[in-house]
């Protein structure tokens, strides 16, 4: 489907590029995800998210950054858990992470456009806060579908682009960052919400990947995009 001017999300060149998350940045960013607020809300979110899945089933969180996520998952005790990343840094973050919480998380370094996974290997998948971030977003959409087995679910948290600066303001308040943390936090917020997708947007995306379509909701200055891989569908 075409986007702009004849092209499509695929070759669509995406504009503003972020900045790799490497070194003191990823550390930095590591810190402020950290706090004792967001930590218990991956931990609901951990519960929410995987809740109606069978013991033993394998889940993926793609873009896991420091791993806080992937960890809480890890805890509930019942599923195999992955974590992928594109930086270095996060991955022996996540990992130094998952050592000391003494849970097993397989925290590997790859590319969400090109993941080093068999298909129909994951009964779910997760992304928070990163999607906007992916520089060929139809493909990742396609490699998310490609190793989800059949009946398996893929579930994107991100910004909504439609949201406006009082909504950000609010939410930055939400996570009790100090003065300095909290005016990068706004900031980045602002910035990265040009790059992020409305549901609108997202719509169209995944008409144009494998999954065709998706349910969106709203909540705040996010999006949950649900994908789901038919049974029958390889
Ligand atoms: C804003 S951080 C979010 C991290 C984590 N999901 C969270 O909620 O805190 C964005 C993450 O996306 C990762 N990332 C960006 N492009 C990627 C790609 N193509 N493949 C895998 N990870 C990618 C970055 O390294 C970074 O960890």
């Amino acid at each position: 489907m075409p986007f702009v001017n004849g092209t499509t999300f695929e070759t669509r060149e995406r504009r503003l590029r972020l900045p790799e998350m490497e070194g003191f940045i990823a550390r930095w960013y590591a810190r402020i995800r950290g706090t004792e607020s967001q930590l218990a809300e991956f931990r609901e979110q951990a519960s929410h998210l995987t809740a109606g899945l069978p013991d033993g089933a394998r889940v993926l969180e793609v873009a896991s950054g420091p791993g806080y996520h992937a960890v809480e998952m890890a805890r509930l005790g019942r599923f195999s858990v992955t974590g992928l990343d594109i930086s270095r840094t996060f991955v022996d973050l996540a990992s130094d992470h998952a050592r000391r919480a003494g849970v097993s998380v397989d925290f590997r370094e790859g590319d969400v456009s090109r993941m080093p996974f068999d298909a129909d290997s994951f009964d779910l998948v997760v992304c928070q806060a990163a999607f906007k971030n992916f520089r060929r977003p139809v493909a990742a959409l396609d490699e998310m579908h490609r190793v989800l087995r059949d009946g398996g679910v893929a579930v994107i948290q991100d910004m909504n682009r439609a949201v406006s600066g009082a909504d950000i303001a609010r939410e930055v308040r939400r996570m009790r960052l100090g003065g300095f943390n909290a005016f990068m936090t706004r900031r980045s917020l602002a910035m990265l919400r040009r790059r992020a997708y409305s549901p609108a947007l997202f719509e169209r995306l995944a008409a144009e990947s494998a999954f065709r379509t998706c349910r969106i909701t709203t909540d705040g200055i996010g999006l949950e995009v649900r994908l789901t891989k038919p049974v029958g569908s390889a």
